[in-house]
């Protein structure tokens, strides 16, 4: 993919080269994503940030990786603050954003409503999560987060085994995580979830991996590389209860995973995770485990995100211009 210049709106616009291009770029953005130097490589530049459904990282991760290249951030944060509660259409909402921005991200509750979106911009736009349909800036950040963890053990993506755990019907960033994954090979993955809520097929692609489906969470999580926990997506049921009915019946615990896992399996959850008694999907008493990769993962999500807006923006190559160290502290003085 030429990345200058395109709109980011699904995996399926990514190959391996690009996926390696992408998580180049993050490598050299290390620094500055985690406060080491400063650069104001896109100081005088716009980022439209319109979120018309809940969210706290990919919103503030986006609006964050944006600020620390110089840029300024404008933000939506509700559908009811914005002009498409009095009917507005998407594509009247995009020409007018465009003309007030250099890039926007979106999130939308309806699936396909982002590229509706993307038709009518006239700058790049990336999708923040449109519905239950796709994630993509999510899958990213975490095939990156897997690539380190992986590296921490001596691991690679080659031979990776993965279980995916939870409402995999709904889960956006468990459909992005799926596509990304059908790029590569000698995979393994484990669908674990309730009957009901099973992963549509059309998310993986490649015939070549091997597919394990269980409802059971102990048979899920053994013999694995990378637990990928997820949350019962509440909002995309008819109500409430029947969202309900789910909560709690996939919930990994100290004892769940010391009988089952291997002693690295490593554990992810693109987060929120919901912590109410009644759900629950990681157990207080793995919260202190080492592989529990929760906050890395969530950290990544800044550099991932400068790096693609380093070069949909085509700035990579001039960040070292105004690259400089950083003149304050902010470790905590306990
Ligand atoms: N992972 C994720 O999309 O989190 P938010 O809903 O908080 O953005």
């Amino acid at each position: 993919m030429d990345f200058s210049g395109s709109h980011i709106l699904s995996i399926d616009q990514f190959n391996r080269s690009d996926i390696n291009a992408l998580f180049s770029a993050a490598e050299a953005l290390e620094p500055y994503a985690t406060r080491k130097k400063l650069t104001r490589v896109l100081e005088g530049a716009i980022l439209s940030n319109m979120f018309f459904e809940p969210s706290t990282r990919t919103r503030i991760s986006f609006g964050s990786a944006f600020n620390r290249l110089g840029g300024a951030v404008r933000e939506t944060a509700e559908m009811s603050s914005s002009s498409l509660a009095k009917g507005e259409s998407l594509a009247d909402t995009a020409q007018v954003l465009s003309g007030y921005s250099d890039i926007i991200v979106m999130r939308h509750p309806e699936n396909g409503s982002v590229d509706e979106f993307a038709k009518a911009s006239k700058v790049p736009v990336i999708n923040g999560g449109d519905g239950s349909n796709e994630h993509p800036t999510q899958a990213l950040l975490d095939l990156y987060t897997i690539k380190k963890e992986l590296i921490q053990n001596n691991k690679t993506l080659e031979g990776l085994r993965i279980a995916l755990v939870g409402d995999l019907k709904y889960g956006r960033a468990v459909h992005s995580l799926c596509k990304i994954l059908s790029l590569y090979e000698d995979i393994t993955i484990n669908l674990v979830s309730p009957n009901e809520l099973t992963l549509p097929k059309k998310y993986i692609s490649n015939s070549k991996i091997q597919i394990n489906e269980s409802e059971s969470i102990e048979e899920g999580v053994s013999e694995v590389d990378i637990i990928y926990m997820t949350r019962i997506q509440e909002e995309r049921f008819k109500t409430v209860n029947e969202a309900n009915r789910y909560k709690g019946l996939l919930s990994l615990s100290k004892e769940i995973y010391t009988a089952n896992c291997e002693p690295n399996t490593v554990i992810m959850h693109p987060l929120p995770r919901d912590s109410r008694k009644e759900s629950n999907e990681i157990n207080a008493d793995l919260f202190d485990n080492p592989n529990l990769a929760i906050f890395r993962q969530a950290d990544n999500g800044v550099v991932i995100r400068m790096a693609l807006f380093a070069l949909v923006l085509d700035v990579l190559d001039q960040v070292k211009d105004t690259s400089r160290k950083v003149n304050w502290k902010t470790t905590k003085n306990i």
